[in-house]
């Protein structure tokens, strides 16, 4: 990875060289920037239409450069190879602490500029803002505030099956699974891929362990804490998940899962917010008649987030500097932070926009924030990249994969996570 981040700085730089920072440069007029994302579900595409629309009317052509892919493995390559043949993005997106590995590149934009004109330091929590500095400069913007730990759940389904009310604890979880087997439905959408299946593990880690252990886990990358009894529990709970998700669905992606819930032919699925955005995407109004949503079981008091964000590249023209300048501020405007974060499902990072038009799953989201922010109850996603850099993030997620597609043992598995994780944080 080190010799790989050399090899882009040095491409890049020859680049920037060859194109000379001239003042014919000055002369591109409307100025056009890729920005790299893996948002390709319907939610997805139309909130990031947004961003698209607004600069568009700000003289800014936006290249919306969508790579299939939920969580973005493969956009993070293709960002990769681009760099590495000359081709520098306006914007890319990138979360949680690889910002800081990106920074370490020398590639990125200081947009200290930005975040002076919209006052960050203010206006988003410090949770966020600090993980979009790099040395001291502000190198990211963030567009969203995801919560992880949901369980969304088809009304007419609970009702068919006997049940009255969404569970609250992991035995009331297990009893109404078996009740909605029995009725026949699919009691639980998901398992579709490695990172679905570790977007999974997050809140079942979180309910099993507390926050504490989860951070001394996702965080601290504690050997003890991983090869431990409390995480075989949680594996012997996502043994007990997978019980209920078909193995038809392997291969499938979490938006066709979202759609078996909506459409009454799943149960459950345990999904981040974004999966909010995608119901309301496919006109069901999470919270209301047909879909309702609760903090994932034991979980209530928690809010484990995921904060999208762009890293910005250091341009070879005036004009489109100034053009990243403007993206910039645009995706951390109270304008534009409104309309997107109703279209993607999530909360706006700005606390002070109003949730006005937003559903009642956003409105307990950032009632749930403020209440976790003040009682310890944040913990940054681990399947998001938001509690670790990249191979230690790769070695939980190839584990949990092993795990769930193999018949290894929760001891076993544990034991193999604790390795592959002590490997992967001599990488960089
Ligand atoms: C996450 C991302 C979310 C959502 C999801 C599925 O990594 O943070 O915004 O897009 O992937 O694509």
């Amino acid at each position: 990875m080190k010799s790989m981040h050399k090899k882009m700085l040095a491409v890049c730089i020859g680049v920037a060289i060859g194109s000379g920072f001239s003042v014919t440069a000055m002369a591109d007029s409307a100025p056009s920037l890729s920005v790299i994302n893996w948002w390709t579900a319907g939610s997805e595409a139309k909130a990031m239409h947004v961003l698209v629309q607004m600069m568009k009317a700000k003289g800014v052509n936006i290249q919306n450069d969508a790579i299939a892919g939920g969580g973005g493995a493969q956009a993070r390559t293709i960002l990769k190879t681009r760099l590495m043949e000359g081709q520098i993005p306006g914007a890319a997106q990138i979360k949680g602490v690889e910002i800081q590995q990106w920074g370490h590149t020398g590639l990125l934009a200081n947009i200290d500029a930005a975040a002076k004109a919209g006052n960050w330091d203010k206006n988003v929590p410090t949770v966020v803002n600090d993980y979009m500095k790099y040395k001291g400069n502000y190198v990211a913007a963030p567009m969203d505030l995801h919560r992880l730990n949901w369980l969304w759940y088809n009304r007419a389904i609970l009702k068919k099956s006997g049940i009255s009310a969404a569970p609250q604890s992991w035995p009331e979880l297990m009893a109404d699974l078996a009740k909605i087997k029995k009725a026949g439905y699919i009691p639980m959408a998901g398992g579709g891929n490695g990172w679905m299946i570790a977007t999974e593990f997050d809140p079942i880690a979180l309910e099993t362990g507390g926050p504490t252990w989860y951070k001394d886990v996702f965080v601290k990358l504690d050997p003890k804490a991983i090869d431990s009894p409390t995480m075989v529990k949680a594996l012997e709970r996502l043994r007990a998940i997978e019980a209920y998700t078909p193995k038809s669905l392997a291969g499938r992606t979490w938006n066709f899962d979202t759609a078996l819930v909506a459409h009454g032919k799943a149960a459950f699925q345990i999904m981040g917010d974004w999966a909010n955005g995608q119901f309301e995407f496919l006109h069901v109004t999470p919270g209301g008649q047909q879909v309702g949503c609760v903090a994932f079981p034991g979980t209530a008091k928690e809010f484990i987030y995921n904060v999208d964000s762009f890293i910005f590249f250091r341009q070879n023209t005036p004009a489109k500097r100034a053009a990243e300048i403007k993206l910039a501020e645009t995706m951390v405007s109270p304008k534009f932070q409104l309309l997107f974060n109703k279209y993607k499902g999530s909360i706006p990072d700005l606390m002070n926009v109003s949730l006005n038009g937003y559903n009642a799953c956003q409105k307990k989201s950032r009632a749930q924030f403020l209440v976790a922010r003040k009682e310890n109850g944040l913990v940054p996603s681990f399947s998001q990249n938001m509690s670790t850099y990249g191979p230690p993030t790769g070695a939980f997620i190839d584990s949990l994969d092993k795990f769930y597609t193999s018949n290894e043992t929760p001891q076993a598995a544990a034991a193999a996570m604790a390795k592959r994780v002590e490997v992967a944080k001599s990488q960089d």
